[in-house]
């Protein structure tokens, strides 16, 4: 592949004011380059050394471990502290409570400004104990899944942790995917349990959470309860043969019960994402490696300091919130930002309010938000009294540099490290990111990787790795890491066919890659069916069979197209049976995507065409339509594989007429 523009110079911001002021701001814990250097090297050259250390330092085992790492990815057979035994709430809550009950938890920033309030880990503690008593009383053991589709209040955060203080999976499911969605996923995971809410409150709106898990379990025979937390406090229907009042309920529950001691390979958690294949993929988290990475990347990537308020804008639907708001943060007994709202409600200063107002140290969102915050001006920002951050990050997408210079310049103010960190639901946490006190940025570029991370760019077509420093192509990973996830529920194979088999030996990222001369990595986005839009993972297959379900739909491509504000976006072709011409219109293949899979899936373009283009044995050539979408009318490549080549001109007047 192409290195040249590899040899673009961009500027270099060297570790910005505020990390490096002793006197006002806490020293960083990895303070330079040679610092970095040396722990990295030793991360590579002796993981077991290193992580053992780091395990016995983050975190409390019931039972030591003896063995550091085994297997590898040649076998798929990956485990970190076999034999070690641990409870991940103990960690994220017990050990700080009963030292420190009064240190605040969760600062809950609600929806509506002034209805937040703040939750101690003593009172964080008792809440899981009272829940996890619940679940227990209602038959829940060591290894069944529990369902969770909540809105961001704490009780989210509860439930994670009473089932992992029980030894219960959880399996959350992001409270904006449809019935549809959240009904495969409950039946996948075989969840007898579902923990919800009456209803959920995003930008002044109800979202009519408890009707949505109605639906999803109307047809999941296998759930036998489902817990309500009562958010809104609306009516909604109950049916109590089933339902259970969380507000009821718990008050009878004791604020103690023990920990259920499990193995440090024993899963924490399922959390479903979209592949290259239609059906998403229940990436399954085990206990020890992944408390381990998310504590340790914590502290380093964001340079944690006791008192530091961390403002994770993300949802805990996401791998962000599980690692980043959640266990992250609670690990390492931090106070963590939980944010109900949207960077528009009520106003476009959201999220400068809420710093100010909880003094956030570290501020952590996808660049969809800065983008979208710049277009809406800084005078939104004038004004607001943004000193307490000391360092602020971004996760999900590439950064561009517009949007990295307006963050580093009208939110930073040029005094704040940006991290640009990259990371998978499959890595569990950050694996390419800054360490804001040690390594000078580029803006675009997630710089260097974090410890015990070997990454390597290797030539897509030969599979070959790029031995030269400067160097373009797929990114996958030598060497296993603590925090990456062991497989996918219930298939393994198929956890093998998709990161371990493309590249024998290697852990496949699914992104392309540039690196630099100076070792800087540049992640170019995804290189197989994966969309990403507004930092949500899309996968085109998942679309096309929502759109395919439509009774009027015979043929379905979706391609993803650049967009200013959302990164990328879904545009979807569509065919028509020949009775049905006429009889649908594009609305309500919008409508069968958003009940398939969820709203924010929903295309921003559909065509419903006369014929797609395909290639003679009948495959349909989505790298003409990405093409004509996006304009490139004059750079549709090769097309002498095409069946009826007089099909172009008609797809491009389509897609003109329809702009
Ligand atoms: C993309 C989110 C560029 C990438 C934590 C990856 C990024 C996918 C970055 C994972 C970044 C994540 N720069 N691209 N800093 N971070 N990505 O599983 O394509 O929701 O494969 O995890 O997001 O998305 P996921």
């Amino acid at each position: 592949m192409s290195t040249d523009h590899l040899k673009i110079e961009h500027p270099i911001h060297p570790i910005p004011p505020r990390l490096l002021d002793e006197k006002n701001y806490p020293k960083p814990h990895i303070d330079s380059i040679q610092k970095y250097e040396e722990l990295y090297k030793e991360s590579i050259d002796n993981p077991d050394k290193f992580w053992a250390r780091l395990a016995k330092e983050f975190l409390h085992w019931h039972k030591p471990f003896e063995t550091v790492l085994s297997g590898d990815f040649e076998h798929g057979n990956i485990a970190w502290f076999q034999e070690g035994e641990l409870n991940a709430t103990y960690n994220c809550v017990d050990r700080h409570a009963l030292k420190n009950p009064d240190k605040v938890a969760i600062i809950y920033e609600a929806d509506e400004p002034d209805q937040g309030r703040n939750v101690t880990y003593g009172e964080l503690l008792r809440d899981v104990c009272r829940l996890a008593n619940l679940l227990k009383s209602y038959g829940v053991k060591k290894g069944d899944t529990v369902a969770i589709y909540m809105p961001m209040v704490p009780e989210a955060v509860v439930s994670f942790l009473a089932c992992a203080r029980i030894g219960a999976i959880h399996s959350v499911v992001f409270a904006g995917f449809s019935s549809e969605a959240l009904k495969d996923r409950i039946i996948d995971a075989s969840s007898k349990f579902v923990i919800t809410a009456d209803e959920g409150r995003r930008s002044g709106k109800t979202i009519h959470i408890k009707k949505i898990v109605d639906d999803a379990v109307k047809n999941c025979p296998i759930v036998e309860h489902v817990l309500v937390f009562r958010r809104t406090g609306s009516d909604v229907p109950f049916n109590s043969n089933r339902d259970i009042w969380w507000h009821d309920e718990i008050k009878k529950q004791r604020p103690h019960c023990p920990i259920q001691i499990v193995n440090a390979e024993d899963p924490l958690f399922i959390l479903y994402t979209s592949g290259s294949t239609g059906k998403p993929k229940g990436l399954l988290h085990t206990t020890g490696g992944y408390l381990l990475g998310s504590a340790v990347s914590f502290k380093y990537a964001f340079d944690y300091h006791e008192g530091d308020i961390h403002g994770c804008m993300a949802d805990i639907g996401w791998i962000t919130g599980h690692t980043y708001i959640i266990y992250g943060p609670l690990a390492n007994g931090a106070t963590t930002v939980l944010f109900e709202s949207t960077p528009l409600y009520p106003s476009p200063s959201r999220y400068w309010e809420t710093v100010k107002k909880h003094k956030i140290t570290q501020f952590y969102t996808a660049p969809t938000a800065i983008r979208l915050l710049r277009k809406h001006g800084q005078e939104h920002v004038k004004g607001h009294d943004l000193s307490s951050l000391r360092l602020i990050g971004t996760v999900g997408e590439p950064i561009q540099f517009e949007a990295w210079d307006w963050y580093d310049e009208v939110i930073g103010r040029k005094e704040c490290p940006i991290i640009d960190t990259y990371w998978q639901t499959e890595t569990g946490s950050i694996i390419i990111t800054p360490l804001p006190g040690a390594l000078p940025t580029k803006p675009g570029s997630a710089v260097y990787p974090f410890f015990g991370i070997d990454p390597v760019v290797l030539d897509p077509v030969t599979g070959e790795e790029i031995s030269d420093i400067e160097a373009e192509g797929v990114l996958s990973i030598r060497k296993p890491w603590p925090s990456i996830a062991r497989t996918i529920y219930n298939d393994h194979e198929r956890y093998l066919n998709t990161y371990f088999r493309p590249y024998r030996g290697y852990y496949f990222t699914g992104d392309g890659v540039g690196r630099d001369k100076d070792g800087y990595y540049w992640i170019r986005g995804r290189v197989d069916d994966v969309i990403n839009v507004s930092g949500h993972r899309l996968s085109t297959s998942e679309i096309e069979s929502a759109l395919l379900v439509h009774s009027s739909v015979a043929e379905a491509a979706v391609v993803g197209v650049h967009d200013d504000l959302t990164g990328q976006c879904v545009h979807a072709f569509a065919t028509l049976k020949s009775d049905q011409e006429g009889t649908t219109d594009v609305k309500d293949l919008t409508l069968q995507v958003r009940k398939v899979i969820g709203p924010f899936a929903a295309p921003k373009r559909i065509y419903i065409v006369k014929d797609l283009p395909k290639t003679r044995s009948g495959k349909i050539m989505r790298r003409i339509l990405r093409k004509i979408v996006a304009g490139e009318t004059d750079q549709l490549g090769d097309l002498s594989t095409i069946s009826d080549p007089s099909l172009i001109s008609k797809l491009i007047d389509d897609v003109k007429n329809s702009n």
